[in-house]
């Protein structure tokens, strides 16, 4: 079988910011002298005071060290808002479209943007908020999620943002991690016509934070909360009075602009760390390549901004590049499963960018509503957060992009800022389900797991890693270097370890292949197996479990559970429920088991390590594969998890 390539069009690449010689000439410069190249590119944004040295990054173990720009002084939100006041000040910088599409959508200009950022900012200042204090955002998708995050780039506070659909428990956690100075919420969150009390989940996360946290409340649906006198705070009556400007604090260009939660193979989350100058120079850099952003243009990304691609690609990348960017509160398939056209048709959206598990979602609910809106605006499709499968690509090609429209699948991480591996759609011929190739500046290689060697034959199999840095790169583990060190530069000396399996085809293309480590991928959320384990043995009658994942149609990966209970505790439908309930508490719903087996016992080696590529092989329906099963010490457990497995449909 020939694979598919899809070339870009000649059209497209003349207009566009790259086309495949400016790619190629442009990326042969930024990775034989990166000094020379970022120290031209970071001058897309403004600098208080230029920078004089470019780069300053080691990925030697035991001295890991990564600094772009770092003398530079610059401040973020001044550079997302200010700089553009004087040319596109009436210029929409945000739309906001609502949950139910009969509310009305907002347009925010650019003007009034940098209004409600300094009132927010003034807000944030009265409450004591400092340069370097932590301010935890726990919001919908509103304007003022995007308020919050550029007040506090304004005035020099960290921000930490938890998605909405994480649970009390997940959100004291972060406060707690971080030592957060306050916490602003909203009362509810609506999504897809049902509302999330927010406030509520956050009085009940304090009572597990010092009494010490503040606690901002954003009125959004007016709904009835709970008001604790002299911790709550009405964010929107403060905003009313607070004075409408609010000088930018110049910045380090390595003082943290945010912290972002994010799951591993082991233990708790990890608190990503960014900084201010490199990661904003990556983000807007890549908005404008990858997507081929020109001004005027209406830009879409639908990801909630609980997550890194809603901080680069909602907020942070756009902005900066003076962009009108969309932010969508609802859900793809309320009020129907049109919704995403038709907001795509309402506002004229020139590149949408969602990912795989939502296009496999409404792939399954027909053309038709895809075909009953008016999709002509469109001129560039992106996805991120798993491998997309060809037939999903092909779909999102056809019927979504009526194949005049560019697919960029862009492979990035939480850590890694912006998009390492994508396509540029006026340089790049796609073939579906492969990122394709590096971005300016980045140089993966494919190591040989087993000896940590480098295959340099163009065809190669193995583990992705970075040789060398990129200034969106995460700069270290919130209070804990010592982990971001172990995590990604222990296991191959001297390289970025992804987590990522790869291969590269025979035209060097690379094709991620899936997490390699004990990592899952929900729906494109990352979930640490270890963490959906220890929340169920949290259970007073669960001994054990282990947790790993098997295909599933729509989220990608779903999660399989083996549980084993407690020596007298019958296994019941009522009790599957509670765990299930269990962890949605502890973690949150995007944690909720989807299949949990009854496991009398788990496959362990005889020194007692649960053996977890066989359960993943039972999970998948593959025990015809099981591998290498000698080294386990009652094998008899394996027939028993083999003929009670779960039916996966
Ligand atoms: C992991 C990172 C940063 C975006 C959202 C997810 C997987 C992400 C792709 C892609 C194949 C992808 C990887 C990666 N992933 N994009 N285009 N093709 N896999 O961020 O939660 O930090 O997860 O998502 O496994 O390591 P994240």
């Amino acid at each position: 079988m020939t694979e598919a390539v899809y070339a870009p069009s000649a059209e497209f690449a003349a207009h566009a910011h790259a086309d495949k010689a400016t790619y190629e000439q442009m990326y042969a410069a930024s990775v034989a002298d990166p000094e020379s190249f970022w120290g031209e590119h970071g001058k897309r944004i403004d600098w208080i005071t230029p920078y004089t040295r470019v780069k300053n990054t080691s990925f030697e173990f035991g001295n890991v060290n990564i600094r772009w720009f770092e003398d530079g002084e610059l401040n973020v939100a001044a550079n997302c808002i200010d700089r553009h006041l004087e040319t596109r000040g009436d210029q929409t910088a945000i739309i906001w479209e609502p949950d139910d599409p009969a509310d009305e959508a907002l347009h925010i200009t650019y003007r009034q943007l940098h209004e409600n950022v300094c009132r927010m900012a003034n807000v944030l200042l009265s409450q004591g908020v400092m340069r370097g204090d932590r301010v935890v955002i726990y919001l919908p998708m509103i304007p003022e999620a995007a308020y919050a995050m550029l007040a506090c780039a304004r005035i020099g506070a960290v921000h930490s943002i938890v998605f909405a659909g994480f649970s009390p428990d997940a959100l004291a956690n972060r406060i707690n991690d971080c030592d957060a100075k306050v916490v602003i919420t909203a009362d509810e969150a609506p999504r897809g016509g049902r509302v999330t009390p927010l406030k509520s989940n956050t009085d009940a996360a304090l009572l597990h934070c010092s009494d010490k946290v503040r606690c901002l409340v954003v009125k959004h649906t007016g709904g009835q909360t709970t008001w604790v006198e002299g911790r709550d705070v009405d964010v929107k009556a403060l905003m009313a009075t607070a004075a409408p400007d609010c000088p930018p604090r110049p910045m380090g260009a390595e003082d943290p602009l945010f912290i972002l939660y994010t799951s591993g193979s082991t233990g708790k989350p990890k608190g990503v760390v960014h900084t201010s100058g490199g990661y904003l120079v990556y983000a807007a850099m890549t908005h404008q390549y990858t997507f081929d952003y020109h001004d005027g243009d209406i830009f879409w990304c639908t990801a909630d901004v609980g997550w890194v691609t809603g901080h680069s690609y909602i907020i942070y990348g756009p902005l900066a590049n003076g962009a009108t960017t969309l932010m969508f509160e609802g859900v793809p398939t309320y009020p129907d499963a049109g919704r995403f056209w038709a907001v795509c048709e309402k506002h004229k959206v020139n590149q949408f960018y969602t990912a795989p598990t939502a296009i496999r979602a409404l792939m399954g609910q027909g053309p038709e509503w895809v075909e009953k809106h008016d999709l002509s605006s469109l001129k560039l499709l992106g996805t991120v957060g798993e491998p997309i499968n060809p037939e999903a690509w092909n779909w999102y090609n056809e019927v979504v992009g009526k194949g005049r429209c560019p697919i960029v699948d862009t492979w990035w991480q939480t850590e890694t800022g912006g998009h390492l591996l994508t396509p540029l759609p006026g340089a790049t011929a796609t073939k579906p389900g492969s990122a394709t190739l590096p971005f300016f500046g980045v140089q993966p290689v494919i190591l040989d797991p087993q000896t940590g060697e480098e295959i340099t034959t163009t065809e190669a199999e193995g583990v992705l890693c970075l040789k060398d840095s990129w200034p969106g790169q995460m700069r270290t583990v919130y209070g804990d270097h010592e982990r971001f060190e172990k995590t990604y530069f222990s296991d191959y000396k001297g390289y970025y370890f992804s987590g990522d399996g790869c291969r590269r085809d025979a035209d060097g293309y690379y094709w991620i292949t899936g997490r390699v480590d004990d990592v899952i991928n929900v729906s494109g959320h990352r979930m640490g197996t270890a963490e959906v384990e220890s929340a169920l043995v949290a259970h007073p009658k669960v001994a054990e479990a282990a947790v790993v994942g098997y295909p599933h149609d729509i989220k990608g990966q779903g999660i399989y559970a083996y549980v084993t209970l407690m020596n007298g505790i019958e296994p019941s439908e009522e009790l599957r429920k509670e765990l299930e309930a269990w962890v949605r508490t502890e973690i949150g719903p995007i944690a909720k088991p989807d299949l949990i087996q009854w496991a009398p016992g788990l496959p362990k080696t005889r020194s007692g390590k649960i053996m977890r590529r066989i359960l993943r092989k039972i999970a998948e329906d593959d025990f015809g594969a099981l591998g290498d099963t000698s080294t386990l010490a009652e094998p008899a457990v394996v027939d028993d998890l083999i003929a009670n497995r779960m039916n996966r449909h």
